[in-house]
């Protein structure tokens, strides 16, 4: 049986030792597994700590300024740089998913290289958990997807890696966030490639935010239901843009617009998941208003696939 506290005090001395009198710079996403590895450094390395949110153009909606109330509560040390510009040229022209996600993780490290210089830190710390290296090939297993924090990273990042979380599931990570009170305990998971996995073909800031908003219009949606108590909140759901376009109308003209597909999953460590029972009256709402708000959307459908067969993000 999994106990938080007793981990916390093993991990902030295991961080303490390896890292010393050093610097150590992380990465914070905004979602739980890298803020609560951020809280649990920074509890071990204090000032020695930089925490950098790298905006890539491909966060969630409003997520910059949450993420920043998020590292002023727990009392980090933190800069946001604003890369979108850079990642969007890296990502001109790539449609397969590996190598998009190849590309993020490439230009991810070098914006951090340059950060980590200015702060001279040696360590780079990392919220890697137990899925991400199996899914990522580690271990001896097949590559399924390289995970951003994993496969993704090239091999001469020329700092010292420090993985206090490579044990976790997410369950477990949940409760080591609820024991450092970490606001992102709660959230559900988001792909460290952000919105360009669910952005199927290439990545432009037009396709980017379509998406955003669908994920947001899927996410208000279902909380307001799961609220309601018109249904129960599923463990992770989102929505996804799909390169293909359709025939449709609107105010009696004829539309070629694009299709979203809303996808929610059952869990518990992602590593196999179960679509979820939308209500239809749900799935209604979702799709009425994702076609009313976002002219670009002419279709919506619903992903009824579980894992296996299908991964739950769609690359
Ligand atoms: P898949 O799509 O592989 O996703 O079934 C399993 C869970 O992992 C999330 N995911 C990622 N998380 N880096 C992450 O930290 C990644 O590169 C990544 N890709 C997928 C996904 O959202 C789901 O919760």
């Amino acid at each position: 049986m999994f106990e938080a506290e007793p981990f916390i005090d093993e991990k902030v001395k295991a961080v303490k030792d390896q890292v010393g009198d050093g610097k150590a710079i992380i990465a914070v996403s905004g979602g739980v597994d890298s803020m609560v590895c951020a809280a649990l450094a920074s509890k071990a390395l204090g000032k020695n700590l930089l925490a950098v949110f790298v905006d890539t153009g491909l966060m969630r909606k409003d997520e910059p300024e949450e993420v920043r109330s998020m590292l002023t509560e727990i009392g980090i040390n933190f800069r946001i740089v604003d890369a979108g510009k850079e990642f969007f040229s890296a990502l001109r022209g790539i449609t397969d998913p590996e190598a998009k996600r190849k590309a993020i993780g490439e230009r991810f490290i070098r914006v951090f290289e340059k950060e980590a210089k200015g702060f001279g830190a040696g360590y780079l710390v990392q919220g890697t958990i137990a899925p991400d290296c199996i899914e990522s090939g580690t271990d001896g297993k097949k590559t399924i997807k390289s995970h951003h924090n994993v496969g993704g990273l090239p091999k001469d990042v020329g700092m010292e890696l420090v993985e206090p979380l490579r044990e976790l599931y997410k369950e477990e990570v949940r409760e080591v966030a609820r024991k450092l009170n970490v606001k992102a305990s709660e959230r559900q998971p988001f792909p460290g490639p952000a919105l360009a996995v669910r952005c199927l073909g290439e990545v432009t800031p037009e396709n980017i935010a379509v998406v955003r908003e669908a994920c947001f219009i899927v996410e208000d949606e279902i909380v307001k239901a799961s609220k309601a108590g018109r249904m129960k909140l599923p463990w992770q759901y989102f929505a996804v843009l799909l390169p293909v376009r359709s025939v449709g109308v609107r105010s009696d003209d004829r539309t070629y617009g694009k299709t979203v597909a809303v996808r929610a999953v059952e869990s518990s460590d992602g590593m196999t998941a179960a679509h979820s029972d939308i209500p239809g009256s749900v799935l209604n709402d979702i799709s009425k208003r994702i076609t009313s708000e976002i002219k670009e959307i002419n279709r919506v459908v619903y992903d009824i696939t579980d894992k296996p067969p299908g991964t739950i993000e769609w690359e």
